[in-house]
């Protein structure tokens, strides 16, 4: 039956921009990860040469930044997460020289880099806490971090009931009977960011970097750094979620925003519209809008729209959340499907709905891919800043059949089979349909690569209508082409069949079809883009299932 695209049902708005708008509100922005990008040297690893020598495909691609995952001095506890210099790189990524390099030519293409700053904790190897370990209790390195006596007749407790993150507990007692608190890995002790040492020492970095060029900074667990006084229990013996939104006393303290008010009048000093965007798990949208306010952060991620079931009613209602969420402080809404931390999306849309951002099985491939396509491309109608993950454009599922003895996310050893599955998203990105790496380096890969990831690589996909990464290619054109599409923060919906979104922007319209089954529209105007077959004959649409099209009007 043919339903009527009538006039708008609801309207969304906030006003538009009156003058051109900084670069970040629209953005979309290109997630590298550095171990799986690219190997330059041929030693299995990805690194900072290898990334250099593919800017060429991202700017082809359409992005407009880049975030770089960490790439400094670690010993990889926690893939880099676990940082031991921050002012170096690690040997097996490259140098300063290479950052450097990597940096200019980013910008001589007209790209931004974004880099990752992990201030929640650092390396069990940092100095730091080597110092700190080795002068023993009461000394005042100590109160770099969060050193405790422990509970029980002999202190053999930990100081309270804290559980890590990546399971086991929130706390590791060192030789002399001190305990030290870490919310991830052992490896990864947290600083005390009451600490003016600790707070002085990463306005240096953040200046250290934005000397070299970066135009930002990905703010790892912004959520974190402040702990509720006095380290209280949380009772309810609940096991933690990795990532997830619940009310902790150790995420989402008031505290924070101090912290990155500060960070933020450094930034101001500098040229270039550099940005901060958080990393924050918190209960709602609302909690999360905080982070940027006109004062704190330029962007937060959105990880309520990553969690969102393949639905339309409950993608409309996270979208409309969303946007109002961010109205009143006025910062762009963001939006992400897939990162180094959950199953990619083409996976999680390929298994039942409410299983969870951890997946171990490839479920129906078609179906994902399908839904995942479809899921982009109204992302990418969204008003905002839109973080792709790198392979997302070539369709990549996550690997689920890793064997554990090459696993190295440290989840997956603590988690006791719960979690932990984070390496699947992690695999090398295939280039070449041959090679004994497909073209990721002249070596092996860190992780090993499914055979058929030859037929998906950027080679055999580049220029073949219809393919995923053509697909991506034609949406950041077009995005390009109609500035208005990220612009402003506001969407019209319009009347669509159940299970059906058509949302229209200045002259552009968006029309996603959720459901398993073809749904015939009027056409609402002129076929721009679709992620399967529309077919419009005599003025009718065709939306086959688990498509989105764009059209002008
Ligand atoms: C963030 C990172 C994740 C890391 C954790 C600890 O959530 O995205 O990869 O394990 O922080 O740094």
């Amino acid at each position: 039956m043919t339903q009527h695209l009538a006039a708008p049902a609801t309207t969304t708005t906030t006003g538009t921009r009156a003058e051109p708008a900084p670069w970040w509100r629209d953005a979309v922005i290109y997630q590298v990860y550095p171990r799986s990008f690219a190997d330059g040297n041929g030693d299995g690893m990805g690194d900072l040469a290898g990334i250099r020598s593919r800017l060429p495909y991202l700017k082809e691609l359409g992005v407009d930044a880049v975030w770089l995952s960490p790439f400094y001095a670690s010993p990889q506890a926690d893939a880099g997460y676990d940082v031991a210099d921050y002012r170096a790189i690690d040997p097996m990524f490259g140098t300063l020289h290479d950052a450097d390099a990597l940096i200019r030519s980013a910008h001589g293409l007209g790209l931004r880099i974004i880099v990752d700053i992990v201030p929640n904790h650092c390396s069990d190897r940092h100095d730091w806490f080597r110092q700190a370990l080795r002068e023993g209790p009461g000394s005042r390195l100590r109160e770099r971090f969060h050193f405790r006596k422990g509970k029980g007749p002999d202190g053999e407790l930990p100081p309270n009931d804290w559980e890590s993150i990546f399971g086991g507990p929130a706390w590791t007692r060192v030789e002399d009977g001190e305990w030290y608190l870490h919310l991830f890995a052992p490896e990864q002790p947290d600083f005390n960011w009451e600490h003016p040492a600790v707070q002085d020492e990463f306005r240096s970095i953040l200046r250290f970097w934005l000397d070299l060029g970066a135009d930002g900074f990905r703010v790892d667990v912004a959520h974190g750094l402040v702990k509720a006084p006095g380290l209280p229990d949380i009772g309810s013996g609940d096991q933690l979620k990795l990532l997830g939104n619940d009310v902790m006393p150790f995420f989402d303290q008031d505290g924070v925003h101090e912290i990155y008010r500060s960070w933020r009048r450094i930034l101001d000093e500098y040229e270039g519209e550099r940005v901060l965007v958080a990393e924050a798990w918190t209960p709602t949208v609302e909690r999360t809008a905080l982070y940027v306010r006109p004062d704190e952060m330029h962007q937060a991620f959105n990880f309520q729209y990553l969690t969102t079931n393949w639905d339309a009613q409950e993608l409309r209602t996270v979208i409309d959340g969303s946007l109002a969420a961010m109205r009143p402080v006025g910062a762009p809404t963001t939006w992400v499907l897939s990162n180094h931390d959950v199953t990619r999306h083409a996976t999680r849309f390929a298994n039942p709905a409410g299983l969870g951002t951890q997946l171990r099985e490839q479920g129906d491939r078609e179906l994902g891919l399908r839904r995942a396509r479809a899921a982009t491309l109204l992302m990418l109608a969204l008003p905002g800043s839109a973080y792709l993950y790198q392979g997302e454009e070539l369709g990549l599922p996550d690997v689920t059949d890793l064997p554990d003895e090459v696993r190295q996310d440290p989840s997956f050893f603590r988690a006791e089979g719960q979690d932990g599955f984070r390496d699947g998203c992690r695999v090398p990105i295939p280039w070449t349909r041959e090679g004994v790496s497909y073209g990721f380096g002249a070596g092996g890969s860190w992780l090993p690569q499914p055979r058929a990831w030859g037929e998906l690589s950027v080679e055999a996909q580049s220029g073949v209508p219809g393919s995923t990464l053509e697909l991506y290619r034609a949406a950041l054109a077009v995005r390009r082409d109609h500035p208005g599409l990220g612009a402003g923060s506001m969407v019209t919906w319009l009347d669509a069949p159940d299970g059906v979104l058509a949302l229209a922007r200045d002259g552009f319209l968006c029309t996603t079809n959720t459901t398993g089954a073809p749904v015939r529209l009027p056409a609402p105007g002129t076929l721009l883009l679709a992620t399967g077959p529309v077919t419009v004959t005599d003025g009718v649409a065709v939306l086959p299932a688990d498509t989105t099209a764009w059209w002008t009007v």
